[in-house]
């Protein structure tokens, strides 16, 4: 049994759905009771609802388990803990594998949330489990949550400048790795970055989405004043307000970039493109 935490979320939906074909019977830990059907229509043969804060939760989802697949809310200010509770719970429990959802360059301190994922990495190395590493670039689904101004206005909004570069990778990809990761022996003790060679400017990625929707897409610089005044309406909380915001402006002085020859090995492919992507995410408006 391979059990995956934060299921219902965007990366824990696209890895259950990798995992679907692979046969091996997964267990979705999911917060809320009403996120059953949708994690068990992916593929899920089960969904145990639970608190990855709350240790009793965490023995009821890890019992019977063979590998977990951790992935930690996002932007969390306890991701630390939650780490160590978890590496705690599955080393009590026999687990034979931990497979952390980490993120590029964690030891980059100026981005809080991706340092805590060091030290999540290093409670790892020390605890005497057999583990597996992904560290993922940003998803190129990120872009989609401008969808609506991109498709409708013709807008592409960022809250860093048009000419920073950024190395995206597609979520499916990465599930694809982690898939096999979880499946295949010969990966204990390894770490991964998942990362493309493509590197675009933002006013680049307009240039693919006005290709895709064949109309003009123009990027747009969003005073990240502007951003945080929204966020605070939208009731984000200021950890992850402030996290997001060390993070754009690291984006726009050093760009975020990896390398992609362990993606595209690990895949035996190339890493999708961001043209690719665009074109199948962005179909149904064209
Ligand atoms: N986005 C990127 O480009 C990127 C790149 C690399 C790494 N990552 C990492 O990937 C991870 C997942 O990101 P995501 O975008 O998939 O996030 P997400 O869509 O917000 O999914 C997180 C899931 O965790 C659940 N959750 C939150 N708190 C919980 C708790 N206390 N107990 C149990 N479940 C809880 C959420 O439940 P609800 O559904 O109830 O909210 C949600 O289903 C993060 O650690 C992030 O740093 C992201």
């Amino acid at each position: 049994m391979i059990l995956v935490t934060g299921a219902a979320g965007k990366t824990g939906r696209a890895i259950l759905r990798a995992l679907a074909g692979s046969g091996e019977p997964t267990r979705a830990l999911i917060r809320r009771s009403e996120q059953s059907s949708g994690v068990k229509a992916l593929g899920a043969r089960e969904a145990v609802v639970g608190d990855l804060r709350k240790r009793e939760s965490l023995g009821r989802a890890i019992d019977g388990v063979r590998v977990v697949y951790l992935i930690c809310p996002n932007v969390s200010p306890d991701e630390v803990e939650i780490g160590r509770s978890i590496i705690g719970a599955c080393r009590q429990a026999g687990v034979e594998r931990v497979v952390y959802h980490s993120v590029l360059h964690p030891q980059i301190e100026a981005m809080p949330h991706h340092w805590s994922k060091l030290r999540v990495e290093e409670l790892l190395l020390a605890s005497n489990l057999d583990f597996t590493i992904l560290q993922p670039a940003a998803y190129m689904q990120n872009v989609l949550a401008q969808r609506r101004s991109i498709v409708e206005e013709g807008v592409y909004p960022v809250p860093y400048a048009a000419s920073t570069r950024l190395g995206m990778i597609d979520l499916a990809d990465v599930a694809e790795v982690a898939a096999r990761v979880l499946t295949e022996q010969g990966h204990e003790r390894a770490t991964y970055e998942l990362a493309s060679d493509e590197v675009l400017t933002q006013s680049e990625v307009a240039e693919h989405l006005s290709r895709v929707l064949a109309r003009p897409v123009r990027v747009e610089e969003v005073l990240r004043e502007e951003w945080e005044a929204q966020a605070r309406l939208r009731g984000v909380p200021d950890f992850s307000i402030n996290c997001l915001l060390a993070m754009f402006r690291y984006y726009e002085r050093c760009g975020f970039w990896g390398n992609g020859r362990v993606l595209a090995a690990l895949l035996g492919r190339p890493a999708v493109a961001f043209g690719t992507f665009a074109r199948e995410a962005l179909s149904a408006e064209m």
